[in-house]
């Protein structure tokens, strides 16, 4: 068989070996040395183009024909809000997630449902066999006509069957198991990941048909394989949840169709994952009320108004050296300045006690609107008081334990409004610039830490 040649080549500095080594004689690095095609040289430059490929123009951009936009939307809502409307055709999304997390059940019925919208949908898998396929999508009910399966692992017949098939949209799962016979290399590894990946790319591009593939995620949580996948996919979505909630959370994290912070909210049932549409009821129904330290923050996620449940324990020091502090779903750096905050600024002496910071339901929170949410759990549970029943909180707290005005108040505010809260604290920025009436509910302006502290409690 006339197979292509390889060599191995060092990731960190480039030197080229013919045989896998170790140790890469040319820098010393560990375990650097990656499988790669030795290229053909390509017929020689044109005299008078010497440097691009003959016959490339530049163009001005007004120029450039645009072409409408084409989406074809998967008909599961909160998989075309996380893409941005749907699937582009000839663009490839990859799908990374903890095994188990669900990632296969959401693509295999996302792909049913564009194949009851008439679209034909093939579905490559190189993880379980037609038949467990065929259980399960029964179970889900995810079973069309126009939908194909094909359990298969090698490169070449996955590209045939792309070309040949014609489908609208193609799901492989998962690049780990797909691998290129020119490639000596074990699937899985960089280099399979690497070569596959870029030709399944390409192959989409040329069909062309939206590219779904799933990817397995490192113990540390990245995707597996070179870090070059994710520049050679159009997005990047990321399938998480934690073990023994229900509930899973779809996020991109790159989208060259979209904007990137939208999330998907799922439920994992016994008949396959149900979406989600009212998710700051799902996040609130089994927050214990009058409790002390636990806080409802309105939180944004993308464009999507969310209310979730912040809780904070915080123990007396046991004088056994550094404190405690643990946080889930929260960065461990904010809550200790926040800490920091209530000691000095707020008077609270609370920098020596252990703290642990919870936000319920799995959910993780980033924006700054939930500090004075998390300082007031915090400080709820410190004092040992709770907070009035029906609260709702948000706002910014910086170094000076000042109150700042945050994004899309509005929203916030009616979210809460919608689910029968009574008051809203907000930072007095944000109140002074609404418009809305809200006749139900009280909204209390606060512009320090100290203030809201002494009215709160
Ligand atoms: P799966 O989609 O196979 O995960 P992944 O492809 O990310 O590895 O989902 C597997 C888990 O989901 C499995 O542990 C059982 C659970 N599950 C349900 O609870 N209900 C269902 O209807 C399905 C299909 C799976
Ligand atoms: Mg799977």
């Amino acid at each position: 068989m006339g197979k292509n040649k390889t060599h191995f080549v060092c990731q960190e500095c480039g030197t080229i070996a013919p045989k896998w080594l170790g140790r890469c004689p040319g820098c010393g690095a560990w375990n650097s040395m990656v499988e790669e095609l030795i290229k053909v040289q390509g017929p020689s430059r044109n005299k008078n183009n010497p440097h691009g490929s003959p016959g490339t123009l530049a163009k001005p951009i007004t120029e450039i024909e645009m072409q409408g936009e084409e989406r074809s939307p998967t008909g599961c809502n909160e998989l075309d809000r996380v893409l941005g409307g749907g699937l582009v055709p000839g663009s490839t999304v990859l799908v990374g997630g903890d095994p188990g997390i669900g990632k296969s059940t959401l693509l295999l019925s996302a792909g049913a449902k564009l194949a009851r919208c008439g679209q034909k949908v093939l579905y490559v898998s190189g993880e379980e066999s037609e038949k467990q396929i065929r259980l399960r999508a029964e179970r889900i009910d995810a079973c069309s006509d126009s939908l194909y399966l094909a359990s298969e692992v090698d490169l070449d017949s996955v590209l045939s069957l792309i070309e040949e098939f014609g489908a609208g949209t193609v799901v492989v799962d998962s690049i780990q198991t797909v691998s290129y016979a020119e490639l000596s290399s074990a699937p899985g590894s960089v280099s399979q990941v690497r070569e596959s990946a870029a030709r399944l790319v390409r192959a989409a591009k040329e069909t062309p048909c939206a590219l779904l593939m799933v990817g397995h995620v490192t113990k540390e949580g990245g995707l597996a394989g070179p870090r070059v996948l994710e520049h050679m996919v159009d997005a990047v979505l990321y399938f998480e949840g934690e073990r023994g909630h229900p509930y899973r959370i779809l996020r991109a994290v790159k989208n060259r169709y979209g904007s990137t912070n939208e999330i998907g909210l799922f439920e994992m049932t016994g008949l396959g994952l149900r979406e989600v549409d009212n998710p700051s009821e799902m996040f609130l129904t089994q927050r214990p009320e009058s409790t002390s330290g636990s806080t409802v923050l309105a939180a944004m996620e993308g464009t999507r108004p969310l209310l979730v449940e912040i809780q904070a324990l915080v123990i007396a020091p046991s004088g056994m050296g550094v404190p405690r502090r643990t946080c889930l779903g929260m960065d461990p750096n904010r809550i200790a300045l926040l800490l920091a905050v209530l000691e000095k600024k707020a008077g609270l002496a609370i920098a020596a006690s252990d703290v642990f910071v919870n936000v319920a339901g799995g959910i993780r929170l980033v924006e700054p609107a939930a500090d004075l949410a998390s300082a007031l759990s915090m400080a709820s549970s410190f004092l040992d008081k709770p907070l009035q029943k029906g609260t709702a909180v948000f706002g910014e707290v910086g170094l000076a334990g000042e109150v700042r005005a945050v994004s899309r108040a509005d929203s916030r505010i009616s979210e809460a409004e919608k689910l029968g809260f009574k008051q809203v604290i907000l930072p007095l920025g944000n109140l002074n610039r609404m418009e809305k009436v809200t006749p139900d509910l009280e909204l209390i302006g606060v512009e320090n830490l100290d203030e809201t502290l002494e009215s709160v409690f």
